[in-house]
């Protein structure tokens, strides 16, 4: 062997001894030649593909496309499954098994040969999970989203997938759609391979790695199943190879004016609230100090570029056609850090001159912008001590100021029991209050945060209330919904002690949610409070409830913040 120790992989291929022998022999029973341990870079390529998972099912294709370019670059890729972690699918919420599928790409990544990896995602949690487990090895790494769905169609109307869903209770009660209407547009929604083609989690993950600068740019609006997508994935392996070589590692693209570039543009292009709770653990892993603040002060004055649903009309290949993240990233470029190196080499800002935009209604200018102010706003208030979140660009103007009395649900099967009871005691100026899922009380603070309107309100022509929670919100839904309540209600939180008839005051402009009672009677019933008993007493799910942190901090468990680096497990032989 001719290895001469430069890359990582050396202590398992380089060695003459008797474990360098077991190590290549193995895996040569998949037909690797000697030249392949030579000492050229050992490329993982970490898979959330499952059948299980939708909308990454078709990165098994893709993995041998990575392949084909790490190969023609002179490295020697190898191909590893991850925990994968199906929106649509899982129960009770991916977000449960964020934090267990960031700990398997970590421990994987670390306990194998890799000199550098590319991360394969798509579905909400694909990205951060395995960017987050990335982040605490700190090898060279690349993302390859696998992109959005072609756009959905329903009678010759373009339909998003994920944001029709929130409106079905709605078409049914108010509209009269029947059971077949239904199924065509469950067709329709669903045409082709890859992810939710609304600006929703998964498209707003992607924006985020690409403005993050680790994707090659482009790389986030391309539909899964257009041809340049595999040209960017082949693109990757040989770039990843080269990232090695030069030491790239994730360290030196993710600074904190990465984060702060990430920022802006996911609020430029109208971004899921999940983007903050992912981002927070992220930053957490890589150890950039950021906080909730940081997204307020940085964020909510951005103007909204981007006309997608949900907020907007357009859709992701829509967005593709118009010239993607790229002429957006040059159109917001006076608010980025233009020298925040990327995967490439390259700066954001000479990744993104010149670019041209090819329709200005799906993508604006920043002299005549969707909206002024775009970004998410951070509530504090006596309801929140620590924040909650509320995307004004998805909320009725009408409600951004209202004081309301609170209709408590103190669990999401309450509210499913009572919410369409004809006599509970409710109309279009109260406040749904719902506790009981924040991510140690549900347990893992499910997307239910945007609960359906009582059905005699829909049929009133009601189509929005401020709701309250601790828990979350799909990106694909919409509506005066106040998020990520911290601390949650099963930790004792002022929202736990929130009570029918209560009056609370939400003010948008002030970033104010208040609980209109007297701070006596606040710590009196505060004093009163009983935890609930804890749904899960073992396995994952109790590690999980023992060691999560509040939503304010990005919902990682503590014990994963950080990272233990790349240093080679020992060899035990
Ligand atoms: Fe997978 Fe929406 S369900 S991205």
């Amino acid at each position: 062997m001719s290895n001469d120790k430069k890359f990582r992989s050396y202590d398992w291929f380089g060695k003459s001894d008797k474990m360098g022998f077991v190590h290549r022999s193995w895996l040569r029973n998949q037909g690797y030649p000697s030249d392949y341990f030579d000492g050229r870079p050992v490329i993982g390529i970490c898979n959330t593909w499952s059948d299980l998972t939708p909308c990454n099912a078709h990165l098994r294709d893709f993995a041998e496309v990575v392949k084909r370019g790490v190969i023609e670059a002179g490295g020697f890729p190898l191909e590893f499954p991850v925990t994968s972690l199906g929106e649509t699918i899982m129960r009770p919420s991916t977000m449960l098994f964020r934090n267990l599928a960031s700990m398997d790409t970590e421990e994987t990544i670390r306990a194998n040969p890799l000199d550098g990896v590319v991360l394969l995602t798509g579905c909400d949690k694909t990205t951060p999970s395995t960017l987050m487990g990335a982040c605490s090895v700190d090898l060279p790494t690349i993302v390859v989203p696998g992109g959005p769905m072609l756009n959905g169609r329903y009678k010759g109307e373009c339909v998003g997938s994920g944001s029709f869903n929130w409106l079905i209770k709605e078409k049914q009660t108010v509209e009269n759609y029947t059971a077949a209407d239904i199924l065509e547009m469950e067709i329709g929604v669903a045409r082709s391979q890859g992810h939710c083609m609304t600006m929703g989690t998964a498209s707003t993950m992607a924006c985020m790695v690409e403005a993050l600068g680790l994707t090659l740019p482009g790389a986030a609006a391309i539909p899964a199943v257009d041809s340049r997508k595999k040209v960017m994935a082949q693109l990757s392996g040989r770039r990843i190879v080269e990232m090695v070589k030069e030491d790239l590692k994730l360290s030196k693209v993710l600074t904190r004016e990465a984060f702060e570039n990430a920022i802006v543009v996911n609020a430029a292009v109208g971004e899921s609230t999940n983007f903050i709770i992912h981002l927070l653990a992220i930053a957490g892993r890589i150890g950039v100090a950021l906080n909730l603040d940081d997204f307020d002060a940085l964020g909510s004055k951005i103007p909204l570029l981007v006309n997608l649903k949900p907020s907007g009309k357009y859709l992701m290949e829509d967005f593709y056609y118009a010239g993607g993240l790229p002429v957006v990233l040059q159109e917001i470029m006076p608010y980025l850090h233009p020298d925040t190196i990327t995967v490439n080499g390259s700066t954001l800002g000479q990744n993104n001159a010149e670019m041209t935009c090819h329709n200005k209604e799906v993508i604006a200018t920043l002299a005549e912008p969707l909206q002024t102010e775009a970004g998410i706003a951070v509530l504090k208030g006596n309801l929140c001590e620590n924040g909650a979140l509320i995307k004004p660009s998805a909320a009725s103007p009408a409600l951004m100021k209202h004081r309301g009395r609170a209709v408590v649900f103190e669990t999401i099967e309450d509210y499913h029991a009572r919410i369409d009871d004809p006599d509970l005691d409710i109309d279009e100026t109260c406040v749904i209050v719902l506790k009981g899922v924040g991510p140690k009380g549900y347990p893992g603070m499910p997307e239910v945060g945007n609960v359906d309107l009582p059905e005699k309100l829909l049929k009133k022509g009601i189509r929005d209330m401020v709701r309250i929670s601790d828990g979350r919100m799909s990106g694909t839904a919409a509506g005066t919904v106040v998020l990520h309540v911290s601390p949650e209600s099963a930790v004792g939180g002022t929202l736990a002690v929130v009570q029918n008839g209560d009056m609370i005051e939400l003010d948008v402009e002030q970033r104010r949610l208040h609980l209109d009672i007297s701070d006596e009677e606040l710590q009196r019933r505060k004093a009163a409070w009983v935890p609930p008993a804890p749904r899960a007493v073992r396995g994952y799910v109790k590690l999980y409830i023992n060691h999560v942190q509040q939503a304010h901090l990005g919902a990682d468990m503590d014990l994963l913040q950080g990272g233990s680096g790349s240093e080679l497990t020992r060899d035990l032989h």
